[in-house]
Protein backbone atom coordinates (compact mmCIF):
# COMPACT_ATOMS: atom_id res chain seq x y z
CA UNK A 1 0.00 0.00 0.00
CA UNK A 2 2.94 2.10 0.55
CA UNK A 3 2.93 5.02 -1.95
CA UNK A 4 5.46 6.72 -4.29
CA UNK A 5 4.40 9.81 -3.22
CA UNK A 6 2.69 9.83 0.57
CA UNK A 7 -1.12 10.84 0.72
CA UNK A 8 -1.34 13.27 4.07
CA UNK A 9 -0.16 16.24 2.30
CA UNK A 10 -2.35 15.05 -1.02
CA UNK A 11 -5.72 16.86 -0.03
CA UNK A 12 -3.87 19.76 1.83
CA UNK A 13 -1.61 20.49 -1.43
CA UNK A 14 -4.56 20.36 -3.48
CA UNK A 15 -6.35 23.34 -1.62
CA UNK A 16 -2.90 25.00 -1.23
CA UNK A 17 -2.36 24.85 -4.92
CA UNK A 18 -5.61 26.10 -5.74
CA UNK A 19 -5.32 29.07 -3.42
CA UNK A 20 -1.70 30.00 -4.99
CA UNK A 21 -3.27 30.19 -8.64
CA UNK A 22 -6.16 31.94 -7.67
CA UNK A 23 -3.80 34.23 -5.56
CA UNK A 24 -1.37 34.63 -8.89
CA UNK A 25 1.78 33.70 -6.70
CA UNK A 26 5.26 32.75 -8.15
CA UNK A 27 6.17 29.21 -9.73
CA UNK A 28 9.19 29.43 -7.26
CA UNK A 29 6.38 28.66 -4.12
CA UNK A 30 4.78 26.14 -5.81
CA UNK A 31 7.70 23.78 -6.19
CA UNK A 32 7.75 24.39 -2.70
CA UNK A 33 4.45 23.01 -2.19
CA UNK A 34 5.05 20.13 -4.33
CA UNK A 35 8.13 19.08 -2.58
CA UNK A 36 6.56 19.60 0.69
CA UNK A 37 4.10 16.96 -1.39
CA UNK A 38 6.77 14.44 -1.89
CA UNK A 39 6.39 12.73 2.04
CA UNK A 40 7.27 9.03 1.80
CA UNK A 41 6.44 8.43 5.06
CA UNK A 42 3.66 5.56 5.78
CA UNK A 43 1.08 8.24 7.70
CA UNK A 44 -1.32 6.62 10.07
CA UNK A 45 -4.15 8.22 12.21
CA UNK A 46 -4.59 6.76 15.28
CA UNK A 47 -7.57 7.67 17.42
CA UNK A 48 -7.31 6.57 21.33
CA UNK A 49 -9.62 6.18 23.48
CA UNK A 50 -8.27 7.90 26.14
CA UNK A 51 -5.94 8.13 29.50
CA UNK A 52 -8.40 6.54 31.76
CA UNK A 53 -5.92 3.96 33.08
CA UNK A 54 -2.73 3.19 33.50
CA UNK A 55 -2.81 0.33 30.82
CA UNK A 56 -4.23 2.87 28.27
CA UNK A 57 -1.24 4.76 28.76
CA UNK A 58 0.98 2.07 28.28
CA UNK A 59 -1.18 1.47 24.71
CA UNK A 60 -0.48 4.99 23.46
CA UNK A 61 3.10 4.64 24.13
CA UNK A 62 3.59 1.11 22.51
CA UNK A 63 1.45 2.94 19.46
CA UNK A 64 4.38 6.30 19.55
CA UNK A 65 7.13 3.95 20.09
CA UNK A 66 6.59 2.09 17.19
CA UNK A 67 5.34 4.57 14.68
CA UNK A 68 8.48 6.71 14.71
CA UNK A 69 9.82 8.99 12.06
CA UNK A 70 13.13 6.76 12.31
CA UNK A 71 11.34 4.00 10.67
CA UNK A 72 9.46 5.77 8.14
CA UNK A 73 6.24 6.46 10.01
CA UNK A 74 3.97 9.88 10.61
CA UNK A 75 1.93 9.21 13.32
CA UNK A 76 -1.23 11.84 13.82
CA UNK A 77 -2.55 11.05 17.56
CA UNK A 78 -6.10 11.83 18.89
CA UNK A 79 -7.19 11.32 22.26
CA UNK A 80 -10.95 10.63 22.33
CA UNK A 81 -11.36 11.23 25.84
CA UNK A 82 -13.61 8.01 26.38
CA UNK A 83 -16.01 9.56 23.71
CA UNK A 84 -16.88 7.69 20.65
CA UNK A 85 -18.01 10.58 18.58
CA UNK A 86 -14.58 12.28 18.80
CA UNK A 87 -13.25 9.09 17.16
CA UNK A 88 -15.56 9.03 14.81
CA UNK A 89 -14.92 12.92 14.26
CA UNK A 90 -11.35 12.03 13.99
CA UNK A 91 -11.45 9.38 11.82
CA UNK A 92 -13.59 11.53 9.94
CA UNK A 93 -10.38 14.16 9.46
CA UNK A 94 -8.28 11.45 8.74
CA UNK A 95 -10.04 10.42 5.70
CA UNK A 96 -10.23 13.98 4.46
CA UNK A 97 -6.74 14.02 4.99
CA UNK A 98 -6.27 10.83 2.93
CA UNK A 99 -3.71 8.89 5.42
CA UNK A 100 -2.28 5.64 4.20
CA UNK A 101 -4.18 3.86 7.20
CA UNK A 102 -6.65 4.59 9.62
CA UNK A 103 -5.87 2.65 13.26
CA UNK A 104 -8.20 3.03 16.07
CA UNK A 105 -9.19 1.53 19.26
CA UNK A 106 -13.05 1.33 19.62
CA UNK A 107 -14.82 2.95 22.81
CA UNK A 108 -17.45 0.72 22.65
CA UNK A 109 -18.61 -1.85 20.08
CA UNK A 110 -21.72 -0.65 18.73
CA UNK A 111 -22.41 1.99 15.83
CA UNK A 112 -19.19 2.08 13.75
CA UNK A 113 -20.64 1.22 10.12
CA UNK A 114 -21.63 4.41 8.91
CA UNK A 115 -18.21 6.17 9.46
CA UNK A 116 -16.34 2.87 8.12
CA UNK A 117 -17.77 2.93 4.82
CA UNK A 118 -16.85 6.59 4.46
CA UNK A 119 -13.21 4.99 4.77
CA UNK A 120 -13.83 1.99 2.91
CA UNK A 121 -15.14 4.16 0.24
CA UNK A 122 -12.26 6.38 0.31
CA UNK A 123 -9.83 2.98 -0.65
CA UNK A 124 -8.13 3.67 3.62
CA UNK A 125 -7.53 0.30 5.26
CA UNK A 126 -8.60 0.32 8.94
CA UNK A 127 -7.04 -1.64 11.50
CA UNK A 128 -9.11 -2.15 14.54
CA UNK A 129 -6.85 -3.03 18.14
CA UNK A 130 -7.74 -3.74 21.53
CA UNK A 131 -11.59 -4.16 21.43
CA UNK A 132 -13.88 -4.73 18.69
CA UNK A 133 -16.35 -3.66 16.71
CA UNK A 134 -20.07 -5.36 16.57
CA UNK A 135 -20.82 -5.32 12.53
CA UNK A 136 -22.07 -7.27 10.02
CA UNK A 137 -19.86 -6.29 7.50
CA UNK A 138 -16.37 -7.35 8.33
CA UNK A 139 -15.14 -5.57 4.75
CA UNK A 140 -15.34 -2.43 7.18
CA UNK A 141 -12.21 -3.30 8.50
CA UNK A 142 -9.20 -4.61 7.15
CA UNK A 143 -7.98 -6.88 10.20
CA UNK A 144 -8.19 -6.61 14.14
CA UNK A 145 -5.55 -7.29 16.65
CA UNK A 146 -6.15 -7.28 20.34
CA UNK A 147 -6.93 -9.92 23.54
CA UNK A 148 -9.37 -12.43 24.31
CA UNK A 149 -11.23 -10.36 26.96
CA UNK A 150 -13.57 -13.44 27.41
CA UNK A 151 -11.27 -16.14 27.90
CA UNK A 152 -9.28 -13.24 30.53
CA UNK A 153 -12.79 -13.38 32.88
CA UNK A 154 -13.26 -17.19 32.24
CA UNK A 155 -9.17 -17.74 33.66
CA UNK A 156 -10.46 -15.64 36.93
CA UNK A 157 -13.62 -18.04 37.48
CA UNK A 158 -11.37 -20.89 37.10
CA UNK A 159 -8.88 -19.23 39.48
CA UNK A 160 -11.37 -18.11 42.09
CA UNK A 161 -12.61 -22.03 42.60
CA UNK A 162 -9.62 -23.34 42.87
CA UNK A 163 -8.49 -21.04 45.29
CA UNK A 164 -11.72 -20.98 47.42
CA UNK A 165 -11.00 -24.68 47.61
CA UNK A 166 -7.63 -24.28 48.67
CA UNK A 167 -8.87 -21.99 51.20
CA UNK A 168 -11.62 -24.69 52.07
CA UNK A 169 -14.39 -22.58 51.30
CA UNK A 170 -15.70 -24.80 48.09
CA UNK A 171 -18.81 -24.68 49.90
CA UNK A 172 -19.31 -21.48 51.68
CA UNK A 173 -21.77 -18.39 49.99
CA UNK A 174 -19.39 -16.20 48.17
CA UNK A 175 -21.06 -13.30 47.56
CA UNK A 176 -19.17 -10.54 44.48
CA UNK A 177 -19.19 -6.89 44.18
CA UNK A 178 -18.95 -6.71 40.48
CA UNK A 179 -17.55 -3.19 39.26
CA UNK A 180 -17.72 -2.83 35.83
CA UNK A 181 -15.17 -1.26 33.17
CA UNK A 182 -16.85 0.99 30.46
CA UNK A 183 -20.18 -0.36 29.77
CA UNK A 184 -20.57 -1.23 26.09
CA UNK A 185 -16.55 -1.82 25.54
CA UNK A 186 -15.62 -5.22 24.39
CA UNK A 187 -13.22 -5.97 27.06
CA UNK A 188 -16.14 -4.84 29.58
CA UNK A 189 -18.76 -7.53 27.65
CA UNK A 190 -16.09 -9.70 27.73
CA UNK A 191 -14.69 -10.11 31.29
CA UNK A 192 -18.78 -9.66 32.62
CA UNK A 193 -19.66 -12.98 30.47
CA UNK A 194 -16.72 -14.64 32.24
CA UNK A 195 -17.93 -13.61 35.53
CA UNK A 196 -21.52 -14.11 34.95
CA UNK A 197 -20.83 -17.60 33.22
CA UNK A 198 -18.67 -18.47 36.50
CA UNK A 199 -21.68 -17.72 39.36
CA UNK A 200 -23.96 -19.52 37.05
CA UNK A 201 -21.93 -22.77 37.49
CA UNK A 202 -21.85 -22.15 40.69
CA UNK A 203 -25.03 -22.66 43.11
CA UNK A 204 -23.18 -20.91 46.26
CA UNK A 205 -22.07 -17.68 44.22
CA UNK A 206 -23.67 -14.83 43.58
CA UNK A 207 -23.37 -10.92 41.95
CA UNK A 208 -24.49 -8.60 45.05
CA UNK A 209 -24.23 -6.10 42.87
CA UNK A 210 -23.03 -4.44 39.33
CA UNK A 211 -21.39 -1.24 39.73
CA UNK A 212 -20.14 0.90 37.08
CA UNK A 213 -16.61 1.81 37.75
CA UNK A 214 -15.58 3.14 34.14
CA UNK A 215 -12.45 1.72 34.22
CA UNK A 216 -10.98 4.62 36.63
CA UNK A 217 -9.50 4.73 39.96
CA UNK A 218 -12.08 7.56 40.99
CA UNK A 219 -15.16 6.06 39.92
CA UNK A 220 -14.45 2.95 41.24
CA UNK A 221 -13.72 4.54 44.37
CA UNK A 222 -16.57 6.72 44.29
CA UNK A 223 -19.34 4.05 43.17
CA UNK A 224 -18.26 1.40 45.71
CA UNK A 225 -17.02 3.45 48.89
CA UNK A 226 -20.93 4.47 48.23
CA UNK A 227 -21.69 0.65 48.06
CA UNK A 228 -20.18 -0.05 51.47
CA UNK A 229 -22.68 2.02 53.44
CA UNK A 230 -25.41 -0.55 52.78
CA UNK A 231 -23.26 -3.36 52.18
CA UNK A 232 -20.39 -4.97 53.94
CA UNK A 233 -20.46 -8.44 53.51
CA UNK A 234 -18.98 -9.26 50.85
CA UNK A 235 -16.45 -11.95 49.79
CA UNK A 236 -14.52 -10.78 46.27
CA UNK A 237 -14.80 -7.24 44.36
CA UNK A 238 -14.02 -8.40 40.60
CA UNK A 239 -12.63 -5.60 39.14
CA UNK A 240 -12.58 -5.00 35.50
CA UNK A 241 -9.39 -3.49 35.47
CA UNK A 242 -6.32 -2.36 37.71
CA UNK A 243 -6.84 1.64 38.05
CA UNK A 244 -10.61 -0.34 39.13
CA UNK A 245 -9.00 -2.24 42.00
CA UNK A 246 -7.35 0.52 43.57
CA UNK A 247 -10.51 2.70 43.86
CA UNK A 248 -11.80 -0.29 45.34
CA UNK A 249 -8.99 -0.86 47.55
CA UNK A 250 -9.14 2.79 48.51
CA UNK A 251 -12.73 2.57 49.87
CA UNK A 252 -12.27 -0.58 51.40
CA UNK A 253 -9.28 1.02 53.37
CA UNK A 254 -11.54 3.85 53.96
CA UNK A 255 -14.21 1.72 55.58
CA UNK A 256 -11.75 -0.34 57.63
CA UNK A 257 -12.64 -3.82 55.64
CA UNK A 258 -9.45 -6.10 55.05
CA UNK A 259 -8.67 -7.02 51.67
CA UNK A 260 -6.20 -9.02 49.62
CA UNK A 261 -3.67 -12.10 51.06
CA UNK A 262 -4.57 -11.84 54.95
CA UNK A 263 -7.66 -10.10 54.33
CA UNK A 264 -11.12 -10.47 54.35
CA UNK A 265 -12.31 -9.61 50.55
CA UNK A 266 -10.36 -10.95 47.62
CA UNK A 267 -9.92 -8.56 45.11
CA UNK A 268 -9.67 -10.20 41.04
CA UNK A 269 -7.93 -7.71 38.45
CA UNK A 270 -7.15 -7.43 35.22
CA UNK A 271 -4.49 -5.85 33.13
CA UNK A 272 -0.98 -6.57 35.16
CA UNK A 273 0.77 -3.21 34.70
CA UNK A 274 3.39 -2.67 36.38
CA UNK A 275 1.21 -0.60 39.28
CA UNK A 276 -1.44 -3.41 39.54
CA UNK A 277 1.83 -6.19 39.71
CA UNK A 278 3.26 -4.30 42.84
CA UNK A 279 0.28 -4.35 44.41
CA UNK A 280 -0.33 -7.88 43.96
CA UNK A 281 3.07 -8.57 44.64
CA UNK A 282 2.74 -6.97 47.85
CA UNK A 283 -0.81 -9.01 48.44
CA UNK A 284 -3.16 -6.27 48.52
CA UNK A 285 -4.45 -8.06 45.22
CA UNK A 286 -5.15 -11.63 44.70
CA UNK A 287 -5.17 -12.27 41.28
CA UNK A 288 -4.16 -10.13 38.21
CA UNK A 289 -5.31 -11.50 34.87
CA UNK A 290 -2.87 -10.21 32.36
CA UNK A 291 -3.90 -7.99 29.45
CA UNK A 292 -1.32 -6.81 27.15
CA UNK A 293 -1.20 -3.80 26.07
CA UNK A 294 2.25 -3.42 23.17
CA UNK A 295 -0.52 -3.68 20.71
CA UNK A 296 2.59 -1.06 18.45
CA UNK A 297 4.20 -3.80 17.39
CA UNK A 298 1.16 -6.15 16.53
CA UNK A 299 -0.44 -3.36 13.98
CA UNK A 300 2.93 -2.46 12.39
CA UNK A 301 3.73 -5.78 11.30
CA UNK A 302 -0.36 -5.86 9.84
CA UNK A 303 0.60 -3.03 8.09
CA UNK A 304 4.06 -4.20 7.16
CA UNK A 305 2.34 -7.47 5.42
CA UNK A 306 -0.44 -5.06 3.90
CA UNK A 307 2.72 -3.07 2.18
CA UNK A 308 4.49 -6.29 1.02
CA UNK A 309 1.06 -7.02 -0.47
CA UNK A 310 0.58 -9.49 1.67
CA UNK A 311 -3.01 -10.82 3.65
CA UNK A 312 -2.92 -9.76 7.29
CA UNK A 313 -4.65 -12.68 10.12
CA UNK A 314 -8.12 -10.61 10.18
CA UNK A 315 -8.26 -11.59 13.52
CA UNK A 316 -4.87 -12.03 15.98
CA UNK A 317 -5.27 -12.51 19.45
CA UNK A 318 -2.56 -12.10 21.81
CA UNK A 319 -0.75 -14.57 24.56
CA UNK A 320 -1.77 -13.99 27.70
CA UNK A 321 -1.03 -15.11 31.06
CA UNK A 322 -2.53 -14.33 34.78
CA UNK A 323 -0.37 -13.00 38.38
CA UNK A 324 -0.47 -14.20 41.73
CA UNK A 325 1.67 -12.91 44.46
CA UNK A 326 3.99 -15.88 44.63
CA UNK A 327 4.69 -15.62 40.91
CA UNK A 328 6.00 -12.06 41.56
CA UNK A 329 9.13 -10.81 42.11
CA UNK A 330 10.82 -7.14 41.73
CA UNK A 331 12.81 -8.14 39.47
CA UNK A 332 9.83 -9.63 36.99
CA UNK A 333 7.96 -6.77 37.41
CA UNK A 334 10.69 -4.42 36.20
CA UNK A 335 11.38 -6.97 33.37
CA UNK A 336 8.17 -5.95 31.61
CA UNK A 337 7.64 -3.39 29.46
CA UNK A 338 4.61 -2.04 31.50
O1 LIG B 1 -9.80 -2.52 26.53
C1 LIG B 1 -8.77 -2.73 27.43
C2 LIG B 1 -9.10 -2.13 28.75
O2 LIG B 1 -9.25 -0.73 28.60
C3 LIG B 1 -8.08 -2.29 29.84
O3 LIG B 1 -8.29 -3.38 30.65
C4 LIG B 1 -8.34 -1.07 30.64
O4 LIG B 1 -7.38 -0.81 31.63
C5 LIG B 1 -8.49 -0.08 29.58
O5 LIG B 1 -8.89 1.16 29.95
Amino acid sequence: MKKSCGKKYGFLTAVILAALGSTGCTGGSREAVQTEAENENIVIGFSEVGAESDWRVANTESMRNTFTEEKGYELMFNDAKQKQENQISAIRNYILQAVDYIVFAPAVEEGWDEVLQEAKDAGIPVIIMDRMINTEDESLFTAWEGSDFYAEGVTAMEWLEEYLEEQGRADEEISILHVKGTVGATSQIGRTEGLENGVAAHENWEIAACLEGEYTQAKTYEVVAEYLETDTDIDVIYCENDNSAFGAIQALEEAGISYGVDGDVIIISFDATEAGLTACMNGQINLDVECNPLNGPRVEMIIQQLENGETPEKYSYVDETYFVPEDLTEDLIASREY
